[in-house]
Formats: structure tokens, C-alpha cells, sequence
């Protein structure tokens, strides 16, 4: 294991690619956790350690924890998703992924949130990314949160439905 090495978890993820292309790039060792298989095959190819599981077991959280010093935590449910899937993946994975964290000692902690975590926001994807925010800034953790609007760049998806909407309607 190297050291100063960094979890990405969500690393399939549209942000969590670029930042493992970022990491290789600049020659970080990094460990890419993600639910996807065929997503992680493609970090594996820019010389990431893959790590495959699902957030919602503490077990796999735990190994994929193991030896790192930062971990960059992005998995989240989609907003369409119904509120148990949210209190599962958003919160479950957050509460997994702090305990992992305090019994393998790992103190630095940078969570993407969202713009919509903040009070004037309403839905499951918002209450839930706050109650999120509330559970991480409890923990004795050196934490960063991020709280973006939209990201876009190449390879998303709903921008470009926007752009071929306003196409179509002009
Ligand atoms: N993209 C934006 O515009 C935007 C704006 C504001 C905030 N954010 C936040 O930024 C973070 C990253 O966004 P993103 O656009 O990169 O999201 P994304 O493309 O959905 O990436 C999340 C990754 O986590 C994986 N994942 C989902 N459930 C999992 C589970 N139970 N266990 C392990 N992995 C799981 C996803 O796999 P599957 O796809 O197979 O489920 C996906 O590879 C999210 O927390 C999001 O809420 C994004």
C-alpha cells in the first residue's frame, strides 16, 4: 500500500473519473471504490487500485478504508430516487463510511454535497445530502464539504438534453 494514498469512493462516477484521471496525472496513488465493475475496469487502466463494493456494507467500506489517509467521498443517491434509497445510499454510506473511517484512523474526510443542501431546498436528495452534512460535521474528522450546482463537461448528460431541448424548441 502506498503511502498518502487516497480513496475515491464513487469513483465511477462523472466526477469521480476525472478526479481519478486528475490523481493519475499527477501521479497520486489512489484506491477507486465504485458499485460498477465495468466503470472500475476503466480506472484500472489509468493505474488506479480498484476496489469494488457497495457503500451500504460496512464490510466492504471497511477494506476499502484500509491504509488510505484521505478519502473523497461522492457516492450518492440520483434525485429521481424514492427516500429509502437516499437514507440507504446517501446516509447509510455516510455513517458506514465515518465509522470505517474512525476505526482505521483516517482523519481527513472531503464529502460533495450540493448547492441543494441548503436550507431553502426541499425533496429527498436535499434533506438527505443535509442530514448528511449535519452527521459528518459531528465527527472529529479534518472535513471539507463542497456544495456544487451543476457540474458539466464532457460526457454529461443532462446539460446536453438542455442544449438539444433549446435546439429543438428555437
Ligand atoms: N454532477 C453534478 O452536476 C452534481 C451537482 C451537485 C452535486 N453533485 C454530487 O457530486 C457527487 C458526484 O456526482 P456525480 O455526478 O459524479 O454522480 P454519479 O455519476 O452518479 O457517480 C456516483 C458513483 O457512485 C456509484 N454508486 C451509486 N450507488 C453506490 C453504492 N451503493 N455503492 C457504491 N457506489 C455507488 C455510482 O454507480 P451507479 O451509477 O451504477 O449507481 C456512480 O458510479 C454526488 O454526491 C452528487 O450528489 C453532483
Amino acid at each position: 500500500m502506498a503511502d498518502g494514498q487516497i480513496l475515491i469512493a464513487g469513483a465511477g462516477g462523472f466526477v469521480g473519473t476525472r478526479m481519478c484521471r486528475a490523481a493519475s496525472a499527477a501521479r497520486v496513488p489512489f484506491r477507486a471504490f465504485d458499485s460498477s465493475p465495468e466503470r472500475l475496469k476503466v480506472i484500472e487502466a489509468m493505474g488506479g487500485e480498484i476496489c469494488y463494493g457497495d457503500i451500504t456494507s460496512y464490510e466492504k467500506v471497511r477494506d476499502a478504508v484500509k491504509g488510505v489517509r484521505t478519502v473523497i467521498h461522492l457516492v450518492a443517491a440520483h434525485e429521481h430516487m424514492p427516500l429509502d434509497v437516499h437514507e440507504r445510499i446517501t446516509l447509510g454510506g455516510v455513517r458506514n463510511m465515518l465509522r470505517a473511517c474512525a476505526e482505521q484512523r483516517v482523519k481527513r474526510l472531503l464529502f460533495v454535497s450540493s448547492i441543494k443542501a441548503g436550507r431553502d431546498y426541499r425533496g429527498f436528495y436535499s434533506t438527505t445530502k443535509r442530514k448528511a452534512e449535519g452527521i459528518l460535521r459531528q465527527a472529529d474528522l479534518n472535513l471539507t464539504i463542497f456544495r456544487p450546482a451543476l457540474l458539466y463537461g464532457p460526457g454529461e448528460v443532462r446539460l446536453r438534453k438542455i442544449g438539444e431541448i433549446i435546439r429543438v424548441m428555437s
